[in-house]
């Protein structure tokens, strides 16, 4: 299958055809969402608290992300790669922000990185898009500064914080952004949004206008006790999960498993 790029997404916006974005970590998910024919495969740092068990994405590390994002990489043929920057690995300046870029595309084989923020990142953007790291931008509710916006809230309610939400996205497109996430925002801002960008937005809690969704993997796929209003779930994955275990601990207790065709005779 041909690999997902740039000059794709800007297409799919074009003929309406909504893009379809996944979180992966590992090799095992990423295969298979892969072979579903997701577009886009984010190793996002929603793998603090998904899979390392951190309380919120904040202590996650770019050591911690690598693995994750080289295993992604290897595992997807068709997805285009984005790797998330952690918490602390670019804000502080274009050149740290594009010196974990690069680890991202040289060490985990990323094709594009995406980070959290607006206007005040538009020199982060240009930098690394004229050094040939694709960047998606991330707005509305920005997880890794909850301690600034007093936790999981819907962001750009009213019409200053739309205004402004409109020219945050606004400033990343014209720096070069190739598409934006937009989390937890009303419909109607997030289609706002979606009609002034030439790039594509990509939805999560952000309505149906958008031009493609993304969703948390344990949360689409039911892995989770409790999800977001915003997050469905596809499935019981979970469940699934749980009673094969189940039944696996079972047969072996009962002397079931191993059977004969599981056994080497010599
Ligand atoms: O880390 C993540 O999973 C994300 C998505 C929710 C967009 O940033
Ligand atoms: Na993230």
């Amino acid at each position: 299958p041909r690999r997902v790029r740039v000059h794709h997404l800007r297409q799919s916006k074009e003929r309406g055809e909504p893009l379809t974005m996944l979180t992966a970590y590992d090799a095992v998910t990423a295969r298979i969402f892969d072979e579903a024919g997701i577009d886009m495969l984010l190793v996002g740092d929603s793998m603090g608290d998904n899979m390392l068990a951190h309380p919120t994405t904040i202590p996650v590390t770019v050591d911690e992300m690598i693995p994750a994002v080289r295993a992604v990489s290897r595992s997807s043929r068709r997805a285009m790669v984005i790797a998330d920057l952690p918490f602390g690995s670019y804000e502080a300046s274009p050149a740290q922000c594009h010196a974990s870029a690069v680890r991202m595309l040289k060490e985990g084989g990323a094709h594009a990185v995406k980070f959290e923020g607006g206007a005040h990142l538009a020199e982060h953007v240009q930098l690394l898009t004229r050094s040939g790291i694709p960047v998606v931008g991330h707005l509305g509710f920005t997880p890794q500064s909850e301690n600034m916006l007093g936790g999981k809230r819907v962001q750009g309610r009213g019409a200053e914080a739309a205004d402004q939400l409109v020219a945050d996205a606004l400033a990343l497109a014209e720096a070069g952004a190739i598409a934006v996430v937009l989390e937890m925002v009303p419909a109607p801002v997030a289609a706002r949004v979606t009609e002034v960008l030439d790039v594509p937005t990509i939805g999560i809690g952000a309505g149906p206008d958008c031009d493609g969704q993304v969703l948390v993997w344990t949360d689409m796929a039911g892995m989770t006790g409790w999800s977001p209003r915003f997050a469905k779930r596809f499935g019981e994955v979970g469940a699934e999960l749980f009673a094969a275990t189940r039944n696996y601990a079972r047969a072996v207790r009962e002397g079931t498993f191993p059977a004969a065709e599981h056994s080497y005779e010599k």
